[in-house]
C-alpha cells in the first residue's frame, strides 16, 4: 500500500466514526482553504505484540522516522512522533498506555482482548485502522473507564484514529487560533476547554485546541451504547529562535488535549 492510500484510508474511517470532522473540514473548503494536516494521533498499549514500535512499523516502511518522546506521567502514558523526509505529509503521534502501573483485573481484560487480534492482522499495512478485533462489554468498558478513559476509549474502538488535526498556520482566512476557535464555534460545534479552550503559548511555539469528540453509536457484547469517538484538533506552530517552524509537542497541552474523548458533544 502507498502512503496516500493509507492516509486517505485512515481519512475515510474516522471521518466515518466522526461526521463532525467532516463538516468543519467542509467549511474550510468552502472558503477554498487547502487542508494540511499537522499530525494524526493514534492510541495503542504497551503490550509486546502491539506496542509503538509495532504499530508504527508500517509508517517506518513508508519512510516515517521515530522523532521525540514524550511522557504523560498523570495518564500512564508514553508517547513518540513521527516524521515523514516530505513536511506536507502529518507527523504520526503514537501513545501507548503502561499496562503494568494498572489493576491485575484492568490488565487481565485488557491481555484477553490483545489476545483476539489475530497475529497475521499486526503487521498489514492498514493495521492502524483495523479496529476492534475483539469483543467488550459495555460492563468492561465502564469498569475500564473508571481507572482509564484511555483504556476504555481502546476497548471500544480499537485501532482507529484518534484525531486529525489541522494545521492552522496553512489557512489564510484566520490570522490565529482564537479567530478559528470562534469560526468553529459559530457554526455550532463545542471545543474542549479542559486546561481553557487554547492549550500551549508562542513561547511554547505551539498553540492547539480541539472538538470535543463526537458520540457515536458502537456495539457491545451486551447491547449498543453511544459513547464518545474521536474528536478534530487544530495546532499552529511558530518559529524558534534557530528560524526553524517548532516540529515537535507540548506534553502539557497534549495531556489536556487526550481529554477530548472523556466526553462528547
Ligand atoms: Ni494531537
Amino acid at each position: 500500500m502507498k502512503l496516500d492510500q493509507l492516509l486517505t484510508k485512515m481519512w475515510n474511517d474516522y471521518t466515518e466514526l466522526n461526521p463532525k470532522a467532516l463538516e468543519i473540514y467542509n467549511l474550510f473548503k468552502q472558503k477554498e482553504e487547502k487542508v494540511i494536516n499537522d499530525h494524526v494521533a493514534f492510541r495503542t498499549f504497551n503490550h509486546k505484540l502491539i506496542n509503538i514500535d509495532n504499530f508504527a512499523k508500517a509508517f517506518v516502511d513508508l519512510g516515517y522516522v521515530k522523532k521525540d518522546y514524550y511522557e504523560f506521567k498523570q495518564k500512564k502514558l508514553d508517547a513518540y512522533h513521527y516524521e515523514h523526509a516530505d513536511s506536507n505529509l502529518p507527523k504520526i503521534f503514537i501513545s501507548e498506555l503502561r499496562l503494568e502501573d494498572f489493576s491485575d483485573s484492568l490488565q487481565s481484560k485488557v491481555n484477553k482482548m490483545i489476545e483476539q487480534i489475530s497475529p497475521e492482522m499486526i503487521f498489514k499495512p492498514d493495521f492502524c485502522i483495523s479496529g476492534r478485533g475483539w469483543g467488550v462489554s459495555f460492563q468492561d468498558y465502564q469498569e475500564l473507564k473508571e481507572e482509564s478513559e484511555y483504556a476504555a476509549w481502546l476497548s471500544a474502538f480499537g485501532f482507529r484514529v484518534n484525531h486529525f488535526t489541522v494545521l492552522v498556520n496553512a489557512l489564510s482566512s484566520f490570522s490565529n487560533l482564537e479567530e478559528l476557535n470562534t469560526f468553529i464555534k459559530s457554526h455550532g460545534h463545542s471545543l474542549n476547554t479542559s486546561g481553557g479552550e487554547i492549550k500551549g503559548t508562542p513561547e511554547q511555539f505551539l498553540e492547539q485546541s480541539s472538538t470535543l469528540s463526537y458520540n457515536q453509536e458502537i456495539h457491545f457484547t451486551d447491547g449498543k451504547h453511544i459513547i464518545p469517538a474521536c474528536y478534530y484538533e487544530f495546532a499552529k506552530r511558530h518559529v524558534m529562535p534557530n528560524g526553524n517552524l517548532f516540529s515537535g509537542f507540548v506534553a502539557g497541552s497534549a495531556d489536556k488535549i487526550f481529554e477530548s474523548t472523556n466526553k462528547g458533544q
